[in-house]
């Protein structure tokens, strides 16, 4: 199949790849011409295992394209794929310019019967005005189709060649055919809807993770008080088949760029219908406080900030990404400096997306971990980095000045701690907190 994926940010560049890889011939269209220059020089713009050897093999086989020409894009291919932001506005609602721009540039260029896919994440209701702004443009007949995407960042490539299902939300004949078609390969679990539904089964997803994850941030606070461990809490829920064992890890709370953005996002949708979504907002209520426990456990081992010198391990908002985007490390940074305190932080690849998008100007960055925790007061890790893992206890201990280890993530077992002094504190597991 002839496709055009509009956008290349993680959704876009990951799903038009990955549709690429089989077997079919994709333009990936951007208007950023550094972007496309880039990858046109065979280079990627975000950090994604697995991605950037996609790339080489497909272009080189002749079937991936990327262009900033969209009008060209648009008339080459039978399937539109529509994959461009819908940032926060400043009230919460998804901001949808970026996809009426596309819309509108897409029915300009319309030169023959196409599918128009939507993937970014949209309010219910928003792939019926793409369709309004498109017949405005065009007499050419075309079809849309909402079919949201599931991947994580860090896992992109495999989560797209492998999803757990396929929504198409559709009111076409056609569309069924044709996309299930398309994404035949890849499950068994095609899922047709309308489309309104399949505009809410993203929104919905994403709100019922984030609830899972608050709500076990929870049950780690309350684990903490009566002598728990969350961790076995969470592996014993799991194995209840209507919980599930994913997304009940404990830590500092969900950052990224879709369960902040998303959660808001469907609060407002609901808000405009007169529906107050209390549990929703409950969920961001408590990601938002989850995370100013490392600063609480850090202020009852050490009492007042001031003065202290503080290292950070782990910016990115999760491991295998350089993304920062919502990442709890900000607050936690912005609120150690405001109390005096010397912050020095480390991350593996995060670092200069951290430095560009952080205004704390006394933040130092250090190029390794050692550096970071070096004759500190104390460490923090707030991303579950592997090699953070990796260094032996005791060699964190002779680094420090002082003994305190605050994990945000529990990323260290009870065993490894036994041959070292450290004043170790984690997140809702006895003896550790
Ligand atoms: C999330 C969803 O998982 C994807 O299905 C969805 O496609 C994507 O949003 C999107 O809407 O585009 P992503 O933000 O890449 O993907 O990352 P996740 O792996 O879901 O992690 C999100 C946050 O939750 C991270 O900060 C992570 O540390 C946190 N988390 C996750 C926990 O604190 N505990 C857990 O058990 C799981």
């Amino acid at each position: 199949m002839k496709i055009t994926v509009i956008g290349t940010g993680y959704v876009g560049l990951v799903s038009g790849v990955c549709f690429s890889e089989l077997g079919n011939e994709v333009i990936c269209v951007d208007h950023i011409e550094a972007k496309i220059e880039m990858l046109n020089r065979g280079e990627v713009p975000i950090y994604e295992p697995g991605l950037q050897t996609l790339i080489a093999n497909n272009r080189e086989r002749g079937r991936l394209r990327f262009s900033t020409d969209l009008g060209a894009s648009v008339k080459h291919a039978e399937v539109i794929i529509i994959a461009v932001g819908t940032p926060s506005l400043p009230n919460g609602q998804a901001n949808l310019s970026f996809i009426e721009q596309a819309a509108s540039e897409i029915g300009q260029a319309m030169n023959g019967y196409k599918i128009i896919v939507t993937k970014s994440t949209v309010p219910v209701g928003t792939n019926e005005r793409i369709r309004d702004i498109i017949a405005q443009h065009s007499k050419e007949p075309f079809d849309i189709a909402s079919v949201p995407e599931f991947l994580r960042e860090g896992t992109a490539v495999s989560d797209t060649m492998n999803p757990d299902r396929i929504i198409i939300g559709t009111d076409s004949e056609v569309v069924r055919e044709r996309l299930t078609e398309l994404h035949r390969s890849l499950t068994s679990n095609i899922i047709v809807t309308d489309i309104r539904s399949a505009e809410m089964i993203k929104y919905a997803s994403n709100a019922f993770l984030a609830t899972k994850i608050s709500f076990i941030n929870e049950i780690a606070n309350i684990c903490e008080k009566v002598g728990a461990d969350v961790t076995k809490v969470a592996y014993g829920m799991g194995f209840d088949q209507r919980i599930g064992a994913s997304f009940l890890k404990a830590g500092i709370g969900y950052g990224g760029s879709c369960f902040p953005k998303d959660t808001q996002a469907l609060i407002q949708i609901a808000g405009q219908m007169d529906y107050d979504f209390k549990l929703l907002k409950s969920v961001v209520e408590v990601n938002r406080e989850q995370r100013f426990n490392v600063i609480r456990k850090l202020e009852s081992l050490m009492g007042h900030l001031a003065g202290k010198t503080i290292g950070i391990w782990g910016l990115a908002f999760k491991p295998e990404t350089d993304d920062v985007r919502d990442s709890p490390a900000f607050e936690i940074i912005a609120a150690l400096t405001e109390m005096g305190a010397k912050v020095k932080a480390y991350d593996p690849i995060a670092a200069e997306n951290f430095r560009r998008n952080c205004d704390v100007d006394s933040l130092i960055y250090c190029d390794t971990a050692r550096e970071a925790a070096w004759q500190a007061d104390a460490l923090c890790v707030l991303t579950e980095w592997k090699e953070f893992q990796h260094i032996p206890l005791s060699e964190i201990e002779s680094w420090l000045k002082s003994p305190y280890l605050i994990d945000g993530r529990n990323i260290y077992k009870e065993e490894q701690l036994a041959n070292t002094q450290l004043v170790y504190y984690s997140v809702g597991r006895p003896g550790m907190n």
